[in-house]
């Protein structure tokens, strides 16, 4: 019988956060909750359920503390979790070369944090645990390749060529933010340079490994998946999620002139009163809905405050306020933030935003 190998978790938490500002200015993209739990949970889930148990979460000096303090150890899950500083967002293959003396000689599964996939990578990691590659990589099929890193392959799916988020695309095969390599990956590392953007590239080192003969697999994914790095991604994560993965469960206190309907999810502590929900829907601890319609795909988060408004497919977070708003859709509100609509004032919008927040109205 042969022994299996001992395979470890690379996931990615550091980096820039840019594309999702205002929100990561005060906090990690990788923390941002979807269905009211943190994008990482999503990939701590997937991780314990393929049986992988040591786990290098990669994090940033800005905000690896508060992904140390939400994740913790990792005990939750049954994971082992190390936490490895990156000084610098110097690129996914810097992330792996900072992440080496963790790494050790075992093959790993590298997880981007802020990606959310609609499968299990279990059977991904079988196939690789059974095979004798370098390096599995998962495509999927996008309208905008330029904005991914991009594969072209030949018609028998064996790859020809990678490139990071090229001008003229070669195909639509945008490279998912799941791979899985062995310690072969290290030596392509040592041999790539920086990009044009200045950062080591995971695509330049797995083309490297080509170059070098080595076995690379790809697998086209035929479920979702998503980058949440940006404000419609994120809307449409929370959307998949709820209406995936989350059931009917009423645990706060629902007043008897409130209707709920479908899969809606009231947590402890939460208080529905002279309301409608129709689900699917999260409702957070300690979280207020009153004289309220809370359309699909919503989810509020823990202590927030809805009053006298309509909001449909949306993501509140913790501690926000809404009050008299008589439609609020596809929107993303943040931590503590208020919306309210003034009475007795004349027609004037009065604002206090953030800096790079945007306003439709
Ligand atoms: P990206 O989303 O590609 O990069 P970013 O976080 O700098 O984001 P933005 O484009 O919004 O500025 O990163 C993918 C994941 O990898 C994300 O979870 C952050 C992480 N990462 C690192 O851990 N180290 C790095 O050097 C980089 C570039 C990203």
């Amino acid at each position: 019988m042969t022994k299996t190998i001992d395979m470890k978790a690379l996931v990615l938490a550091g980096g820039k956060g840019t594309r999702l500002r205002p929100l990561t200015y005060t906090g990690a993209k990788q923390l941002v909750p979807i269905a009211n739990r943190p994008i990482l949970s999503y990939v701590f889930d997937n991780i314990a359920d393929a049986d992988i148990k040591e786990v290098g979460v990669i994090i940033s000096p800005e905000t690896g503390e508060e992904i140390k303090a939400v994740m913790g150890d990792g005990s939750f899950w049954g994971l082992n979790i190390t936490y490895i500083l990156q000084a610098e967002p110097k690129g996914l293959a810097h992330a792996v070369l900072t992440g080496r003396r963790f790494l050790g000689n075992s093959p790993f599964v590298m997880y981007l944090g802020d990606n959310l996939i609609g499968c299990r990578i279990s059977d991904f990691v079988k196939t690789f645990r059974s095979s004798r590659v370098d390096a599995m990589i998962l495509l999927k099929p996008v309208d905008n390749p330029s904005a991914f890193g991009v594969a072209e392959v030949d018609e028998a799916g064996k790859i020809l060529g990678l490139e990071e988020k090229p001008v003229e695309p070669r195909s639509n095969l945008a490279l998912v933010g799941v791979y899985i390599f062995s310690k072969a990956i290290h030596k392509a590392i040592d041999k790539i340079r920086p990009s044009n953007r200045g950062e080591l590239e995971i695509t330049d080192a797995v083309q490297r490994l080509i170059e070098m003969k080595r076995p690379v697999k790809s697998f086209i994914l035929d479920t979702w998946w998503l980058d949440t790095g940006k404000k419609d991604d994120l809307l449409a994560a929370n959307t998949v999620v709820l209406d995936e993965w989350f059931k009917r469960s009423l645990s706060g206190a629902i007043d008897d002139s409130s209707t709920i309907t479908g899969r809606v999810t009231v947590e402890d502590g939460a208080m529905i009163k002279n309301s409608t929900l129709r689900g699917p829907i999260v409702v957070g601890n300690g979280a207020v809905v009153e004289d309220s319609f809370i359309g699909p795909f919503t989810s509020v988060g823990p202590g927030a405050v809805i009053r006298r408004s309509i909001i449909e497919h949306s993501v509140i977070l913790a501690g926000a306020e809404i009050t008299g708003i008589s439609r609020l859709e596809d929107s993303l509100i943040g931590r503590n933030a208020k919306v309210v609509k003034c009475l007795h004032k004349h027609e004037a919008l009065r604002l206090m935003i953030g800096d790079d927040s945007v306003v439709e109205v």
